[in-house]
């Protein structure tokens, strides 16, 4: 199967989109944009000779402006996917409709709980036991797309933002690869439901129970 091409937006660190090269997945990264031009991510994606562009939204009145020259960037790779990867504007329902199931998202919580900003604060906030990431489907509504993966992890005692935030990092190094590798093997299937089933995917493990039962 030929690889298929990728377009990664970034507004940040990069460290998913780092993850993402790292991977080795059937897939060719055509460039990394970011609406930010001080992202770090930029650099690491130039270190590795990766295209870069930057689409600054400063630059624009509105966010058509931005957007249709976030398109224009977009559309000389020709990509068959865009993986947001930390990339912190909202797209509008033109943008996204656009390229109609062809932009995935990871989020840093369990959704739908805590879409948008600050999650980890928010989480021990509200004194959940699991917390996690996801990976979703970005449709015109925010955060809450079709979702393709999660990965929870335990609240601990004690956890700063900071602590839990890594923790979950880590987890969203290792499902936002699997999610991109599943799509460009065509395995991925959005149901009529707005529910994704993975062709082929082996069974679940165990619950995860936080904190553990006595018996375990
Ligand atoms: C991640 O936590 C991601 O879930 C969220 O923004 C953060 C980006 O981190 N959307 P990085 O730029 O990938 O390191």
């Amino acid at each position: 199967m030929a690889d298929k091409t990728l377009v990664i937006l970034i507004s940040g660190r990069g460290s998913n989109m780092e993850a993402v090269l790292d991977a080795r997945l059937p897939a060719r990264v055509a460039a990394v944009l970011s609406n930010n031009p001080q992202a770090r991510g930029l650099e690491i994606a130039r270190v590795r000779g990766i295209a870069t562009a930057v689409v600054d939204h400063r630059a624009f009145a509105d966010r058509a402006g931005f957007e249709a020259a976030l398109a224009a960037q977009v559309d000389r790779h020709r990509p068959e996917l865009i993986a947001l990867a930390g990339f912190t504007r909202i797209l509008t329902p033109s943008f996204v409709e656009r390229y109609d199931g062809r932009i995935l998202n990871i989020h840093p919580s369990l959704l739908p709980a805590f879409p948008g900003l600050d999650t980890h604060r928010r989480a021990l906030e509200a004194g959940v036991r699991i917390h996690g990431c996801t990976v979703h489907f970005v449709t015109p509504a925010l955060d809450s797309g079709p979702i393709v993966v999660q990965a929870a992890v335990a609240v601990e005692a004690g956890d700063t933002e900071e602590r839990l935030a890594a923790r979950v990092l880590a987890q969203e190094h290792r499902i936002y690869p699997q999610a991109i590798r599943w799509y460009c093997e065509g395995r991925l299937h959005v149901g009529r439901d707005g529910s994704v089933t993975v062709g082929g995917a082996r069974a679940s493990p165990a619950a995860l129970i936080a904190p553990p039962l006595e018996a375990d």
